[in-house]
């Protein structure tokens, strides 16, 4: 197993109220007994939770991120909404934009797109959602898809310092079923490929999503063009997501 930097980022989804930070304790004691290892832990809660989390975690080295951004970039006459400068705000430095749950509900590439560039815009670092959906895969879309999301999504996009792809396929969420390895390691290698021929952009850090949990993490960490995961169920138990990332370092 190779030492590279490796990024564990829990999404908690709309999960979690003020008791469950408790919860993180035994994962910020495992934090400060691992400095050395290299990995990046990245709590992703609800907009509810960003404030209490961010007095929590400030003298660790865990980071926060938001699970979703307006497009507007500062403030702005949208009810119900989220700035990311307002995100920044909260002492967070990422956000996730594009989710497929989000996606789902109408979220179109150019809506992404300016998301991605407002969020840029605040300095945030951007965990930018893509995958194939079951149907798109059973009909042998899968390449043509994730070509179109990442095209629209990074349209005038000149940096990928501040971006995380995070390779999602739909039908994994939730569902326990994980892409074969070969399969994995081919999107993943191709996801490469488009960011550096049609964008013209250089080495970006792709993570995984999909039912990651402490049973399949070891099968996962021997794809090498793997950096790191994006967790969702598996994410709210800290016994879990501790064993997520010590495995990763055995
Ligand atoms: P899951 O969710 O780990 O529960 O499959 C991943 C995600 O939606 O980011």
């Amino acid at each position: 197993m190779t030492n590279k930097l490796k990024y564990f980022i829990a999404n908690w989804k709309m999960f979690g109220d003020i008791k469950s930070l408790k919860s993180i304790n035994s994962v910020i004691k495992f934090t400060r007994l691992n400095k050395k290892k290299n990995f990046k832990l990245i709590y992703c809660p609800p907009f509810t939770l960003l404030h209490a989390f961010n007095e929590k975690i400030k003298k660790t080295n865990i980071q926060l991120g938001a699970q979703n951004c307006h497009h507007e970039n500062s403030y702005g006459a949208y009810t119900g909404c989220i700035s990311p400068k307002m995100i920044r705000n909260l002492g967070a430095k990422f956000v996730i934009v594009g989710h497929s749950e989000n996606r789902r509900t109408g979220e179109s590439d150019i809506l992404i797109n300016n998301k991605i560039k407002s969020a840029l815009k605040n300095n945030l670092t951007v965990i930018f959602c893509i995958g194939e959906t079951l149907k798109d895969k059973r009909k042998n879309l899968t390449k043509r898809i994730l070509r179109n999301q990442i095209l629209k999504g990074l349209r005038t996009i000149k940096s990928t310092s501040k971006i995380i792809i995070a390779y999602e396929p739909v039908w994994s969420i939730g569902t326990g079923i994980l892409p074969k390895n070969v399969e994995l390691d081919k999107n993943i290698i191709f996801i490469r490929s488009i960011i550096k021929k049609n964008l013209n952009l250089k080495k970006i850090k792709i993570i995984y999503g999909g039912s990651v949990n402490p049973n399949n993490i070891h099968n996962l960490n021997s794809i090498n063009s793997i950096d790191g995961y994006l967790i969702g169920g598996a994410s709210q138990s800290s016994k879990k997501l501790i064993d997520i990332v010590r495995k990763s370092f055995i």
